[in-house]
């Protein structure tokens, strides 16, 4: 027999699961791990062949004068002076993180009032619907211990015909390969193949979803379907 689960232990579990990490939890570990990454990871990334593969991937960002764009896995922001100027005096950037040294660094970069840092863990971000023309995740999708919570998040973050884009500067068999040689906190942090990665994104309402995977590069490209409330909403 199952045993029942009542509402309330339900909720506690949502609660504790969600906004209330403590030390030991999976997510506070991870979390630890990259506040004590900050330093290094800056460092590692002012080099210009960083500077020139960040480069080749940001071509494929769709990026228009006037857009309200989520920046999340932001880490220390180093995507602000490419995407800032190309937003225009009407644009928003939201960057976001849980953690708080790699924003901290990432403040430092900009001190635009068109630039927003929040803290907060990407699978719950507790902003309101439709805010975003464009999601992007720069080398954090593997770390997302629930992609699918993630990707109904980001759905539902974006507006209608919304664009999220998840990138690398690396191929998704080389990332792998990578992690796996990493700390046990993110060793198993990976890329689905395609296959799993296009009946994700489908399951959480994305469509026109385009895959790009050479050695030197990871982009995709998806376009949130409006849900029938959206639509009563926004058509
Ligand atoms: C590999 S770094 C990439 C940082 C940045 N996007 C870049 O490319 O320079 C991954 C970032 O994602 C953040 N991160 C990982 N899991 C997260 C989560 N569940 N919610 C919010 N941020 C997360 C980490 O704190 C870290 O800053």
């Amino acid at each position: 027999m199952v045993d029942e689960v009542k509402p309330l232990e339900r909720k506690e579990g949502l609660v504790k699961r969600f906004f209330n990490p403590k030390p030991g939890d999976e997510m506070m570990t991870k979390r630890q791990f990259f506040e004590n990454l900050a330093d290094e990871w800056e460092q590692k990334h002012a080099t210009p062949q960083e500077e020139e593969n960040l480069q080749a991937v940001i071509q494929h960002f769709p990026l228009a004068p006037g857009q309200v764009v989520l920046d999340i896995g932001c880490g220390t922001g180093r995507l602000i002076p490419h995407l800032l100027p190309q937003l225009g005096p009407e644009g928003w950037l939201v960057e976001a993180d849980f953690s708080f040294q790699m924003l901290s660094l990432g403040r430092t970069r900009s001190a635009s009032d068109q630039v927003l840092f929040l803290q907060s863990d990407a699978q719950a971000l507790g902003l309101q619907d439709n805010l975003f023309d464009l999601i992007i995740c720069l080398a954090l999708f593997p770390h997302l211990d629930h992609k699918l919570a993630a990707l109904l998040e980001f759905h539902r973050l974006l507006r209608p015909d919304g664009m999220l884009v998840i990138a690398h500067s690396l191929g998704r068999e080389r990332l792998n390969k990578l992690h796996a040689q990493k700390s046990a906190v993110i060793r198993h942090d990976l890329l689905p193949a395609e296959a799993e990665m296009k009946q994700l994104l489908t399951r959480a309402g994305f469509k026109e979803i385009i895959i790009i995977d050479t050695p030197e590069m990871y982009v995709v490209k998806a376009v949130a379907v409006a849900t029938e409330a959206q639509k009563d909403i926004w058509v």
